[in-house]
């Protein structure tokens, strides 16, 4: 995620989650099918809110924050939850790696991007909005992956990441930020809940 306040915690990730996100990392697939996996993992294990202290849970006024639960000592996968108070947002971005997502409390309003260029200028145009919430869990890989994340709802949203790289070294798996100009296009595509469509959303970031 873009301009969160970082805590580094150490490992809090729950055991069967991290056995289970190990064996997906280790089958030598690529980026996509790996995300595809660890979704499934993640799926599969998905953790409470209770994985935060009560604190943490609570969020930032200033800004949603990041806590990482667990780096692994390979730098070959890193597991963060994101704490979202109502209004908060990321910067459009995209990633350095493969990433999966699952929502443990609230809802996450996401909005997929294109970047396009032209007369205009570089510029974004908005092909899909989707909304994840509780119990959601989808993966993405680049490129591809330009998105902006937002709690629209009235309570506080919690994420759990997954990411294919050593976040407490990165600091962040943001590739780049994108201060564009977003442009007007085709109507934007309503995806239907990622929670029914972890492979199909897969399938449809690949065509971007
Ligand atoms: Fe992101």
């Amino acid at each position: 995620m873009a301009g969160a306040a970082t805590q580094e915690l150490g490992t809090r990730c729950p055991p069967a989650l991290l056995t289970a996100v190990r064996a997906a990392t280790r089958s030598g697939a690529g980026w996509r099918q790996t995300a595809a996996l660890v979704a499934a993992a993640l799926a599969r294990h998905l953790p409470s809110p209770d994985v935060l202290t009560a604190a943490e849970r609570a969020g930032d006024p200033a800004s949603y924050t990041q806590h990482i639960l667990h780096t692994e000592d390979s730098g070959s996968f890193s597991v963060v939850a994101v704490v979202w108070r109502p209004g908060q947002a990321t910067p459009i971005h995209d990633h350095v790696t493969w990433c999966v997502v699952g929502v443990v409390a609230g809802n996450e309003h996401e909005e997929l991007y294109g970047l396009a260029g032209g007369p205009a200028g570089e510029h974004l145009v908005r092909i899909a909005v989707r909304d994840n919430g509780t119990g959601s869990v989808s993966g993405f890989a680049p490129p591809g992956d330009i998105h902006r994340v937002r709690n629209t709802g009235a309570e506080t949203a919690i994420s759990i990441h997954i990411y294919g790289a050593d976040i407490s070294r990165l600091g962040s798996s943001v590739r780049r930020r994108y201060d564009l100009p977003v442009l007007a296009a085709a109507r934007p595509q309503r995806r239907r809940p990622a929670s029914t469509l972890t492979r199909r959303a897969l399938s449809l970031r690949r065509v971007r």
